[in-house]
């Protein structure tokens, strides 16, 4: 395949999406944004919505975790078949805001199904598509989830020892991919201001693309 596969990783609450926006914005101020694919998961095709909306429903409480793990997985496949895909295959540059890193990280490390099981899956469910850069936003659980619960009123303004320590552990498994996968994977300190962020991952991002 032709294009370059980029893929944005991190926590929740530690900017991907925000930065995202700033990197189309520069994008397209200096008429490169042609040539790009932006892209999320699940992808914004009817399979994968369906997917996650199983996924995600409050009423299947018995849900197992692997099940779950198979289903993020089903729904990254058919992204990839109606969207990623064909973008590499006409040559662009595709960015994508997660990919299999968030399924190795949450199911494999948080869950606790094991990195190497979630490997598994998703090398059949991707065909082995490895990116070709991701970048990693580097952040303390609690300083992501802060940044996320400041901007929900509504939601219980306390965080949980569980859901702290499921974010540790998540936290955990992005560090050991990091450093697994240097050549790959480069890590930007996301506790920075938006716009030192957003100046960091145009840094990595610019001299991959030229
Ligand atoms: N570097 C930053 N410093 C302070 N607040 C930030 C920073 N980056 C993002 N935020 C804020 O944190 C919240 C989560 O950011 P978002 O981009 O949605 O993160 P993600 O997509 O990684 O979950 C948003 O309210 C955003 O405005
Ligand atoms: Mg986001």
């Amino acid at each position: 395949m032709d294009g370059k596969f980029i893929t944005f990783e991190g926590l929740d609450g530690s900017g991907k999406t925000t930065v995202i926006n700033n990197v189309i914005e520069y994008l397209k101020e200096k008429n490169k944004f042609d040539n790009f694919v932006i892209t999320r998961e699940p992808g914004g095709n009817r399979i994968s919505e369906a997917i996650r909306e199983i996924i995600l429903n409050q009423e299947f409480t018995e849900m197992d975790k692997r099940t779950e793990a198979l289903l993020y997985a089903a729904a990254r496949r058919q992204h990839l078949i109606e969207t990623v895909f064909p973008a590499l295959e006409s040559g662009k540059y595709v960015m994508s805001d997660r990919y299999v890193d968030s399924s190795l990280v949450y199911q494999g490390a948080g869950r606790e199904i094991g990195m190497d099981k979630i490997d598994e899956i998703n090398q059949f469910a991707t065909n082995g598509l490895e990116p070709d850069l991701t970048i990693y936003f580097d952040i303390e659980p609690q300083i992501g989830l802060e940044r996320i619960q400041k901007n929900r009123q509504n939601e219980v303004n306390r965080l949980d020892q569980e859901k702290l320590d499921f974010y540790k552990r998540v936290h955990q498994g992005y560090l050991k991919l990091a450093k697994e996968n240097p050549q790959r994977i480069k890590t930007i300190d996301a506790t920075q201001s938006i716009d030192k962020v957003t100046e960091d991952v145009l840094n990595v991002l610019l001299p991959f693309i030229d």
